[in-house]
């Protein structure tokens, strides 16, 4: 039995359906298998984790040799990992250690449809957790895939200096790939030789496309050598948890697929160029070159191009035939009525001090951040960095503390009448990409002007400049659920609101 998302997809592969420009027919292979049946849930045990959130200094691979200030959620490996089978009940402790910092934290669980008082967001859904106090979450995700969790409170500082986990749910694969690696993606604020982190923030960068931090990394490490076995098919889950970059991945040296998105399973299709913005996640299963082979990853985001990792292959190969990636199994995120569905838009703007900040950026300024600080922002009579706004409304102040008694206070971007189907029309009015996230659901992305992508299910779509975006969903889970972009500094100076489901 096909269901409406099966044939969605496949519609919109056959048929072009919300693609531009560019071809989805597949460059090297043609998907043969269709997605295989849901998963099914576990018996269910309980996993407990605790997240001593604490400063501390710490020497990352990519650091080289000194060691930064950075923030965590734990102690070893960075960052830290959960691993999960779907139907395992997930309790974690956060315990907020960043006295010296008097830095007030949460957990968000990005991607997690689950109930609205385990979301994690400060002052909306509960209390800051403030230093020296504890919080325990406790959820059972329901789908499979891979997700990270991160604060939402301060997020472009705690963020910013590593704050961070990855959660991933087993139990989607219709026959084992012949590796599993996570390839976690970001930048670092850090110059050469420095040994604190640059501002988070500024005022400038806030107001264009972000500060993009000077180090880039993968696992932690600069352009590192990963093992894989030969001629296989080898899972790698991508994650971008940068604050900025919105990256343009490659795979160079083995066939690729595009298995799941953002932890949701895809009919499998050709990875030529993806757009793998802040919090996004894809799932790619490449395959691997003989015995000694090297497999790269690339970000042609910036010129010049960086290569994110180097695979090497070893060992006797693996598969034989052609490569045709086994699909993932089909997701069980509920199926939003398309013909009943409500209609409702949503607008990507700046403010008259965004606009300023865009055209003095355009005309005056140098590229890089360094170069920002001359600037003289009073001259623009800004008199808070409230740049960006969604239908004309911009979050009120910078910090998420405006958020404190937001149910009464600030009224959300729209109200939804629970269990009804909705479409949400974006429209992207800004000279930049914004990735746009909302909590508590995974939504299926049905159309996009410019950046070509199948239909498929997310958490986080990207807009392109001057892009509109299609994407529905079954308002099945009641709360006020944040609505943003996840460039974080986009975040933090007004592109933000919630949306009430009741
Ligand atoms: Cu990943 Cu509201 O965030
Ligand atoms: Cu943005």
């Amino acid at each position: 039995m096909q269901t409406r998302r099966t044939v969605l997809i496949g519609a919109g592969i056959a048929a072009g359906v919300g693609v531009v420009g560019y071809s989805l027919a597949p460059r090297h292979f043609a998907p043969t298998r269709a997605l295989g049946p849901p998963p099914s849930m576990g018996e269910g045990k309980t996993v407990s984790v605790r997240f001593p959130a604490a400063e501390r200094s710490t020497a990352l691979p990519c650091f080289g040799d000194r060691t930064l200030p950075m923030w965590t959620f734990a102690e070893g490996a960075w960052p830290p990992i959960v691993r999960l089978n779907l139907g395992d009940r997930l309790e974690a402790t956060l315990e907020n250690h960043l006295t010296r910092s008097d830095e007030a934290t949460s957990i968000h669980w990005h991607g997690i449809r689950l109930p609205v008082d385990q979301d994690g967001v400060a002052y909306l859904t509960q209390p800051p957790v403030e230093p020296g106090s504890t919080c325990r979450y406790a959820f059972t995700p329901p789908d499979t895939g891979t997700y990270f969790f991160h604060p939402h409170c301060d997020t472009v500082e705690q963020l910013g200096r590593g704050m961070v986990g990855i959660l991933i749910i087993e139990g989607d694969e219709t026959e084992p790939y012949d590796s599993d690696t996570l390839v976690v993606l970001r930048d670092w604020l850090v110059q050469p030789g420095a040994n604190e982190f640059d501002p988070f923030f500024t005022v400038v960068s806030a107001g264009r496309a972000g500060t993009y931090g000077p180090l880039r990394s993968t696992n932690g490490a600069s352009d590192p050598t990963i093992p894989l076995p030969a001629s296989g098919d080898c899972r790698l889950r991508l994650v971008n948890v940068d604050m900025t970059r919105i990256m343009q991945i490659s795979i160079e040296g083995a066939e690729a697929a595009i298995v799941a998105i953002d932890g949701h399973a895809v009919t499998p299709f050709a990875l030529t160029k993806w757009l793998l913005g802040p919090a996004m996640r894809a799932d790619v299963v490449i395959r691997t070159p003989r015995d000694g082979g090297t497999v790269r990853l690339i970000d042609s985001s910036d010129q010049p191009r960086v290569e994110l990792a180097r695979f090497v292959t070893a060992g006797a190969p693996r598969r034989k035939t052609e490569f045709d990636p086994a699909p993932l199994r089909r997701g069980t995120v509920p199926e939003p009525d398309l013909a009943n569905a409500t209609r409702l838009t949503f607008v990507l703007d700046m403010t008259e001090a965004g606009k300023a900040i865009a055209a003095l950026a355009a005309e005056r300024l140098p590229a890089t951040a360094a170069g920002f600080a001359g600037v003289d922002v009073g001259a623009l009579c800004l008199s808070r960095a409230s740049f960006w706004t969604v239908n004309g409304r911009t979050w009120p102040e910078m910090s998420h503390e405006s958020q404190k008694g937001a149910s009464v206070t600030i009224p959300p971007l729209a109200s939804l009448e629970r269990n009804r189907s909705y479409i949400f029309e974006w429209t992207n009015n800004t000279p930049f990409s914004h990735p746009v996230h909302l909590h508590g659901f995974a939504f299926t992305v049905l159309s996009a002007s410019k950046f070509a992508r199948p239909v498929h299910v997310a958490d986080t779509v990207l807009l392109l400049p001057q892009e509109r975006v299609e994407f529905a969903f079954l308002a099945d889970n009641p709360g006020n659920w944040m609505l943003h972009c996840h460039v974080i500094e986009h975040q933090e100076s007004g592109m933000m609101g919630y949306i009430r489901v009741a």
